[in-house]
């Protein structure tokens, strides 16, 4: 998605703060195209945050902490990764977590309800090879080193000292793929708490551009944005639904994303009407 949010972001550098990171897929495609002269990374998840720090700060020692995790799993893979998965869940050492990250199923991260790291590990993997990491550490640390801070905890906390000049970005837990408590993040998000906090964002005049749910064909994910915070909705190609692809339908999943009415001024009104689906040609309109 973030060849589809960086038109959104002013002609001039700015400072782009992402509160919920996650693996800030749009902090790295943005410092990767020359967009931002400072980054502000936080996250609800201390251990996460402290792999960043970790990544950015001391690549080649964490380099070397994979390096010799990766090797001493051999020939005990499954044992290995639980025993590293039960030391993570005691010590919160980031240094673990990325092995972790690298192993289990899918690379998909799940909790239990005591905030415990619980996924299994891929048996018919082993983990990246750790030249491959290696490369992937570098690079996001050449791209982050010197211009980046990396905070933890709530993302309103993160973002207290933000100004006009500068741009959010944010991409909170979704909503509406699973019910309940959502067992893939570390903490979940009430949605009315986040709606006071956006018009809160909206009174301080920041430059904000959320992506919130959204639908696939004609099945909508989570509540939209009410229209009471004057955000511009529009609708982004996220590609074919894996999921209904398991299911032998081909379906269409769109990403809604919404711009602050401050943001919108900067870059002048998008040409895409409210809710219509928007192509990468139109994007590139702005
Ligand atoms: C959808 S993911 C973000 C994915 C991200 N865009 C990426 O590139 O990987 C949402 C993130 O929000 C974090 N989170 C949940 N509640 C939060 C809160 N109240 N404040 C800050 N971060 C939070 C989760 O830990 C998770 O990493």
């Amino acid at each position: 998605m973030a060849q589809k949010i960086l038109p959104l972001f002013p002609k001039e550098k700015v400072r782009l703060f992402e509160p919920f990171a996650g693996s800030a897929a749009v902090s790295i495609a943005a410092a990767a195209n020359g967009m931002v002269n400072q980054i502000v990374l936080n996250d609800a998840n201390e251990p996460l945050m402290r792999l960043w720090s970790r990544i950015i700060n001391n690549p080649n020692d964490l380099i070397a902490t994979y390096k010799r995790l990766w090797n001493d799993q051999s020939g005990d893979e499954r044992q290995y990764y639980d025993h590293i998965r039960g030391e993570f869940n005691k010590s919160h050492d980031p240094d673990y977590l990325l092995y972790l990250l690298a192993r289990c199923v899918k690379a998909s991260v799940r909790y239990n309800a005591n905030g415990e790291f619980n996924q299994s590990p891929d048996n018919r993997r082993r983990g990246a090879k750790p030249e491959t990491v290696a490369k992937h550490i570098l690079g996001a640390s050449r791209l982050f080193h010197g211009i980046t801070v990396v905070r933890y905890g709530d993302f309103q906390k993160a973002i207290i000292n933000a100004n006009s000049t500068d741009v959010i970005y944010m991409d909170p837990p979704y909503q509406g793929v699973c019910g309940g408590r959502d067992n893939r993040y570390f903490e979940g998000l009430p949605f009315d708490g986040f709606v006071e906090a956006l018009e809160d964002m909206n009174r301080r005049r920041l430059s904000f551009i959320v992506s919130y749910d959204g639908r696939a064909g004609d099945k909508m994910y989570g509540n939209t944005l009410p229209s009471s915070l004057n955000l511009n909705h529009i609708e982004v190609s996220a590609g074919v639904s894996s999921q209904a692809t398991l299911l032998g339908r081909n379906v269409e999943t769109v990403e809604s994303l919404y711009i602050s009415p401050a943001l919108v001024k900067r870059i002048g009104e998008p040409r895409i009407m409210k809710s219509q689906p928007v192509t990468q040609a139109e994007l590139s309109l702005f």
